[in-house]
């Protein structure tokens, strides 16, 4: 049986075979997808979350169930000039301590329509901020500036 896994991910098509039970992150980050972060790997913080099909999903997804999709890893943190609309929203809100979170809240996050922003403890109860940062996540996701540009 042919097992070789196609994707499109980040505009590329991937073809490879993931190991027999290997979970979607750690099958990217193989294919040199450095973005998709190791966190908890037990599925409980959130960090590594990656859109597919332009949905949420966490490391412990099987690599083999988003075969045939589109797969997007986070980019993590940017230069200013390519920063998306949601990444330059936490840089503005300063929405990060230590950033363990942050590649997987902005993934999460950046899914969200108006209506979802107000509902954000339900909607973002997969992704674990272990510096209890939530009310600066919070302002990034509401507009809020609270650093200055130079
Ligand atoms: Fe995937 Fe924590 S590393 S949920
Ligand atoms: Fe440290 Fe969220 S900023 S875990």
């Amino acid at each position: 049986m042919d097992r070789r896994h196609e994707l499109y991910c980040q505009r590329e098509e991937i073809s490879a075979e993931p190991f027999p039970g290997q979970c979607l992150r750690t099958f990217l980050r193989g294919l040199g997808f450095f973005g998709v972060k190791k966190g908890c790997d037990q599925g409980d913080c959130g960090a590594c979350t990656v859109h597919i099909d332009g949905k949420p999903s966490i490391c412990l997804t099987p690599a083999f169930r988003a075969a045939g999709t589109r797969s997007l890893p986070s980019r993590g943190w940017c230069a200013t000039a390519s920063c998306t609309p949601v990444q330059q929203a936490f840089l503005d809100a300063q929405a990060f301590q230590c950033g363990f979170c942050a590649a997987g809240m902005i993934m999460t996050a950046a899914t969200f329509d108006a209506q979802a922003r107000e509902d954000l403890p339900r909607l973002l109860k997969g992704n674990l901020c272990r510096c209890t940062g939530y009310h600066s996540i919070d302002d990034a996701l509401h507009g809020v500036v609270n650093a200055r540009r130079t």
